[in-house]
């Protein structure tokens, strides 16, 4: 009898034992392994030739000119719940399944969210910068006063899986808590306590807004200078979701200009970002380096739903995660 091939699949990074054990009893699997950095372009394109999957990560832009390398490629999973790296539509034209990693991250994306909505309003990178670089002198009055957090109202854009997470923090802060998200969510307003408002007037009510949506063409610069000028100067702006939703230089001048209080930030527009980004010279932002999920845990747990993905697609199952449903 002739014994089946097993499937070509590539990863383009050393993710965790566990999902690598996993994938090497069903596949053959090549890894891209050079110093925790991205695969080259020009790697990833030669690898797309003979490929049957592709575990991927939200540094690799999946565009069409590599989805048009491929001839054998069914899969395409990704270890992120965010796809906006991958072509959608060239890959569904193509019939090949695009997976990610919902839901196992949420709450850790939601601690984050809310820890940097406190570090923000309680000015925690400054302060801990001016112990250690020697300024505290005294105890002084108003030395390094932030914003309350408990009695405000917050503002969630996008009442998704981690919008609805993060509305449960806010719960146990007593903060008021206010969402615009695309669908209205009824139910969801008795369960949690929330209240739906416009996105004008959530712009307007708001002491903290929280960024949720994912990004795609729709919500690019979603949060522009019109949008900013409709917050409280006294208005603190958090994004956990993708730096391109929000337009930077004109969060740079709302900032730079007291139009807002300030801003923490896990994404930028572009990651990582470089060290002459005019919102790093702003004291009144905080910024972390894309975290949100990164809980040892969770980024376990992110690496075995992927390769789940995967197994499932290539053994001709339809995979639990599948982004890109219309192909079937
Ligand atoms: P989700 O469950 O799909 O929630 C997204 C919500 O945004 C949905 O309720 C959706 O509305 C709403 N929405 C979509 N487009 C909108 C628009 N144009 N205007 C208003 N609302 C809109 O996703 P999630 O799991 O909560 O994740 C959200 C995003 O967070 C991801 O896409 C990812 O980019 C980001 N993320 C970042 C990190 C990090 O490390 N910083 C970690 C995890 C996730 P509907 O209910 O109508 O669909
Ligand atoms: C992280 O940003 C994700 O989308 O999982």
């Amino acid at each position: 009898m002739q014994r089946r091939l097993k499937p070509n699949v590539f990863i383009t990074r050393r993710i965790p034992d566990e999902s690598i054990e996993m994938l090497s009893k069903h596949f053959n699997i090549s890894i891209w392994d050079k110093k925790n950095q991205p695969v080259p372009r020009r790697i990833l394109k030669e690898k797309m030739k003979n490929i049957d999957g592709l575990l991927c990560l939200l540094t690799d832009n999946i565009d069409k000119s590599l989805i048009d390398k491929t001839s054998n490629l069914k899969v395409i999973s990704n270890m992120a719940v965010g796809f906006d790296n991958i072509d959608i539509e060239s890959a569904t034209n193509r019939k090949i399944m695009v997976t990610n990693t919902p839901e196992i991250l949420t709450e850790t994306t939601a601690d984050l969210t809310f820890a940097l909505l406190m570090s923000t309003a309680r000015r925690l990178s400054e302060s801990e910068n001016y112990l250690r670089n020697g300024k505290w002198k005294t105890w002084s009055p108003m030395l390094l006063a932030g914003q309350d957090i408990h009695g405000a109202n917050l503002g969630i854009i996008g009442l998704g899986r981690i919008g609805e997470a993060l509305s449960k923090r806010a719960k146990g802060f007593n903060m008021n808590i206010y969402y615009y998200s695309r669908t209205r969510k009824k139910e969801k307003e008795k369960e949690l306590g929330i209240n739906y408002l416009d996105l004008n007037s959530v712009l307007k009510k708001s002491d903290f807004i929280c960024i949720l949506i994912p990004y795609n063409y729709d919500t690019h610069h979603f949060i522009g200078k019109e949008e900013l000028t409709k917050m409280k100067p006294s208005a603190i702006i958090i994004n956990t979701s993708r730096g391109e939703i929000i337009d930077e230089h004109a969060l740079y001048s709302a900032l730079k200009n007291n139009h807002i209080q300030a801003a923490g930030l896990d994404v930028f527009e572009k990651e990582p970002v470089s060290l002459n980004n005019p919102l790093l010279s702003l004291k009144n932002v905080t910024a972390l380096p894309h975290i949100g999920s990164a809980s040892k845990n969770t980024r376990i747990n992110m690496s075995i739903v992927a390769a789940e993905n995967l197994i499932q697609g290539l053994n001709g199952e339809t995979p639990d995660f599948l982004v890109n449903k219309t192909i079937f």
